[in-house]
């Protein structure tokens, strides 16, 4: 008999998907750290891609699910769990959206997750664990599963904080439930084919011929809805520049701005780079200087351009404190793509709803408001300035758009009444969360006069 090959370092290193799921979004509600962070770490411990989709799967539905998924908790507990007691609450929501929401058997699903308590040292949790997951097993209708239509219309709005639902109900009154639901859902993903290089549809071709099926999105000539998620290394191109990964409202920024070849363009808050290298390839011969504050999510910016191919000026600065970085050649475009509460992306980035908190919006409507104030100084005379959110909240888009124009004495607003996506408000257009598939966004194109 072989003698079973000694443990590697890396072998006693190695995570379970259910060990990792639960570390992240232990870190995620006691550390306040982002899902997609939180990801990139963990899942470099995990064996393979099965037990790396498996666990991004828990932890994404941990967070679209958290807030219906406590309410369920609680109901089926007779005390609430102790504070120091959060990893049982997380161990036993994992459960519980296992059961609910996904085709992993019920056997598997209870003692896999019961299985997590050895490695905790609470052995008196053991039996509650059980107790909990499996009355709720009883109770999960089969055909219920695996289903977002699961969620009743007034579990749709629960999956939201209170003050997340209470602000998007003030601000959206009658869109305030498709919201909900749109944010509820799995996104879809969205190629965008660089149209300098190749045709949409010679694209979809060459996909078609790897077996991915893709579609046309109706309002954004460069994007590519595909039917099933899959690794972007085996996207024909991808390390060619070829085609990018972006949802298809980000994709209308590079076209709005309306550069041409020659003109100094400044991205102000350019990273990880998506829109960037869009305006790159979108117009080939501008002048391009890239800027964002974050010195570790620039780099971000600079691989983006280097897989395509291109390039920009890229300076880690705060935007807003010119006399750091800016030279005095004034620009004819600028992309505020602002910092904003992410709220138009909550079904890309479920976590929001764990990590915002209503003061968050106030303090962003400042420095957003900062921005706009130090941009438009750059901006030369009949240069135009784009601003844009993936927010959906008013105070962060149109009402931010008039108390600057009423402020600034020299701009107005180009209208976006031209166009078939969104929904045109007093200043700016609004694309909410599902329309067209897209996620929420947010444009206003403002003029600077003489
Ligand atoms: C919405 S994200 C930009 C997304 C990017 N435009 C893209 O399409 O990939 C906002 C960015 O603004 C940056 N930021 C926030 N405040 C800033 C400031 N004062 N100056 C420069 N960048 C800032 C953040 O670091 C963040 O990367």
């Amino acid at each position: 008999m072989n003698a079973s090959p000694a443990r590697t370092k890396a072998d006693k290193d190695r995570l379970h998907a259910r060990q990792a799921a639960l570390a992240i979004c232990l870190a995620l509600l006691q550390q306040r750290q982002s899902l997609t962070a939180l990801l990139a770490t963990h899942t470099k411990r995990l064996a393979n891609a099965q037990e790396r989709a498996l666990c991004s799967e828990l932890c994404y539905g941990f967070c679209r699910y958290y807030f219906v998924l406590r309410r369920e908790l609680a109901k089926r507990l007779s005390k609430p769990l102790k504070s120091r007691d959060r990893d049982i609450e997380v161990i036993l929501l994992l459960g519980l959206y296992q059961l609910r929401f996904t085709r992993i058997g019920d056997h598997a699903a209870v003692n896999e997750t019961v299985n997590l308590i050895a490695r905790r040292k609470k052995a008196w949790a053991r039996g509650l664990v059980n107790a909990v997951l499996r009355s709720y097993q009883r109770e999960v209708i089969e055909p219920e599963r695996d289903t977002i239509s699961s969620l009743s219309g007034e579990e749709q709005a629960l999956a939201y904080p209170e003050w997340i639902r209470a602000k998007i109900r003030q601000d959206w009154p009658e869109q305030a439930d498709s919201i909900y639901r749109a944010g509820n859902q799995r996104p879809p993903m969205v190629l965008r084919v660089d149209l300098e290089r190749l045709s949409r549809e010679e694209y979809r071709q060459l996909l078609a011929g790897q077996g991915i099926d893709s579609r046309p999105h109706p309002q954004v000539a460069s994007a590519l809805q595909l039917a099933a998620a899959v690794e972007v290394e085996s996207l024909p191109g991808f390390a060619e520049g070829w085609v990018s990964v972006q949802d298809a409202a980000a994709q209308l920024a590079a076209v709005l701005l309306q550069a041409e070849r020659g003109m100094r363009v400044l991205d102000a808050c350019a990273a990880p780079g998506g829109k960037t290298l869009h305006i790159l390839q979108h117009n080939p011969g501008v002048e391009l200087i890239a800027l964002d504050k974050d010195a570790e999510r620039l780099p971000r910016v600079a691989q983006n351009l280097q897989r395509a191919g291109v390039e920009a000026q890229l300076i880690c600065a705060d935007a807003a404190n010119t006399d750091d970085w800016f030279d005095g050649a004034m620009f004819d475009r600028i992309l505020l793509d602002a910092p904003c509460s992410a709220s138009g992306i909550m079904r890309r980035h479920p976590d929001i709803r764990l990590l915002r908190e209503a003061e968050d919006v106030p303090a962003l409507v400042q420095q957003q408001q900062r921005l706009l104030t130090a941009m438009w100084q750059l901006l030369k005379p009949g240069g135009q300035l784009l601003y844009s959110t993936c927010s959906l909240f008013k105070d962060e888009n149109e009402a931010q758009v008039e108390h600057f124009l009423q402020n600034c004495g020299n701009g107005v607003e180009l209208p976006l009444n031209h166009v078939q996506w969104g929904i045109e408000r007093p200043l700016g257009r609004q694309v909410l969360p599902g329309q067209l598939d897209m996620d929420g966004f947010y444009y206003a194109r403002l003029l600077k006069q003489d």
